[in-house]
């Protein structure tokens, strides 16, 4: 089959990487990719928000299937554009993407379905958010209802913090995605990634993970896309994944389907593993990064024909995702200043010389320029590693970051602390 993928990330190189080795791939295509990608696929300049353009290109490139890897094309209707004209996409359409582009969506589905979540209350002015405020304790979450690029949640320790984060959301300091304000009772525990497939009837799990979203070493500093992730994340256990599927994925999927909005594609769920059990925090309709990443190094199964399966909504012609029992775990190397202005143009050197101790090296903000690979991004590398554990993996991932001469980056150096952590205290 001829694919398309967008994106330029990571997420989308270990996309990229994986999709290669499938049998089944004939011409393989990217926009607008990265030189991490540029080794799979060929590259094409695309402008996804011209669903148009996108879809004349199909015809011309005989393509089969298009993935989407971020979350802004399917907010915006892409993957519907497409099916309309006939072209498989994996991704869901615009009305079930609204599960990230609209907080209050998936909160009132939440309602709806009696799926466990934070009580919280919808709200579309100022006047209306601060007296919401006086139902719920401190700490309390605001969060901004459209997309906000991850920055868009504020957890308020104080009264004071709570409406300043209110009426600096109604200011438009998150712009149109702040017209709404949802807020939030605060929820305490573990958080944790579940990711599903589904076409839309059927639903297969499709891994666990746990990121690091705080910039520093310890979980401090600003919140960032994430600076790490780990596959498994072993917290999920058995018992808890069933208990996901249950009462939150398979749930969610229905109430989608019997509300004439069936989802396809990929459902992240950031959890939040309370003591009465696990709740969602937030839906993605789209892969993690760098969770993504470490998904991708544990998968066995052929993924451009699971993705081609879900797109056609025959997922269950095909057999369940089938991963490696090692743990997968993922530094990112970002550029200094991240995440508030990252220094573009730094020089990067010697990732030949860091695969050599088993890493796998997927580029997140790369660019080339005159033959030298420099920064383009915040996040710029991807240093991942497979281990026998998360202690063997980290060690493996960060000997490759040692390798690596990038002289205007950096990196947290505890990605897996809380993992290491345990495998310390409970050997074997
Ligand atoms: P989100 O963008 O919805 O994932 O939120 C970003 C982060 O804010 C999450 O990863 C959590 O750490 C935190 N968060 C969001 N909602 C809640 C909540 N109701 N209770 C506690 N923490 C939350
Ligand atoms: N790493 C978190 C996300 O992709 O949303």
């Amino acid at each position: 089959m001829n694919i398309l993928l967008i994106g330029s990330g990571g997420r989308e190189h270990a996309l990229a990487w994986k999709l290669a080795q499938s049998p089944s791939v004939e011409k393989f295509y990217a926009t607008p990719g990265n030189p991490g990608i540029a080794q799979h696929a060929e590259l094409t300049q695309l402008d996804v928000t011209d669903h148009a353009a996108v879809i004349v290109f199909c015809g011309e490139k005989d393509i089969d299937l298009v993935i989407v890897g971020p979350e802004a094309p399917l907010v915006d209707g892409l993957g519907e554009s497409l099916r309309t004209a006939d072209i498989f996409v994996f991704g869901p359409d615009k009305a079930p993407a609204q599960l990230e582009g609209s907080k209050g969506f998936t909160k009132d589905l939440c309602a709806r379905a009696n799926i466990p979540t934070a009580a919280y209350v919808r709200t579309t002015n100022a006047a209306d958010a601060l007296t919401a405020l006086d139902d719920f304790a401190i700490p309390v979450v605001i969060k901004a209802d459209g997309l906000a690029a991850g920055k868009g949640v504020i957890i308020a320790e104080t009264r004071d913090q709570a409406e300043d984060a209110v009426n600096d959301m109604f200011d438009g300091s998150f712009g149109t995605a702040g017209a709404e304000v949802v807020i939030e009772e605060f929820l305490t525990g573990e958080e944790a990634s579940f990711f599903a497939i589904t076409d839309g009837k059927s639903v297969v799990p499709f891994g666990t993970a746990q990121d690091h979203k705080r910039v520093g070493d310890g979980d401090v500093g600003p919140n960032t896309g994430g600076m790490g992730a780990y596959s498994p994340a072993p917290v999920l256990t058995q018992a808890l994944q069933q208990q996901v599927m249950d009462e939150i994925i398979q749930p969610t999927v229905d109430a989608l389907a019997a509300e004439d909005m069936p989802y396809s594609g990929v459902l992240f769920a950031g959890l939040m593993l309370t003591e009465s059990g696990p709740q969602l925090i937030e839906y993605n309709a789209r892969f993690g990064d760098p969770e993504c990443q470490v998904l991708m190094m544990r998968l066995e199964s052929d993924l451009a024909k699971l993705m081609m399966c879900t797109a056609k909504g025959d997922l269950t012609q095909t057999s369940a995702p089938v991963f490696a029992p090692e743990t997968a775990l993922s530094v990112v190397m970002a550029a200094n200043g991240y995440p508030a202005t990252p220094e573009k143009g730094g020089r990067i050197r010697n990732l030949g010389r860091a695969e050599r101790t088993g890493a796998k090296i997927f580029h997140a903000g790369t660019a080339e320029i005159d033959g030298s690979l420099v920064a383009n991004g915040g996040r710029v590398l991807n240093v991942t590693a497979l281990g026998s554990n998360a202690t063997e993996a980290q060690a493996i991932a960060y000997a490759a970051v040692d390798e690596i001469e990038f002289d205007s980056g950096f990196c947290r150096r505890d990605i897996g602390w809380r993992e290491v952590a345990r495998e310390a205290s409970a050997p074997n």
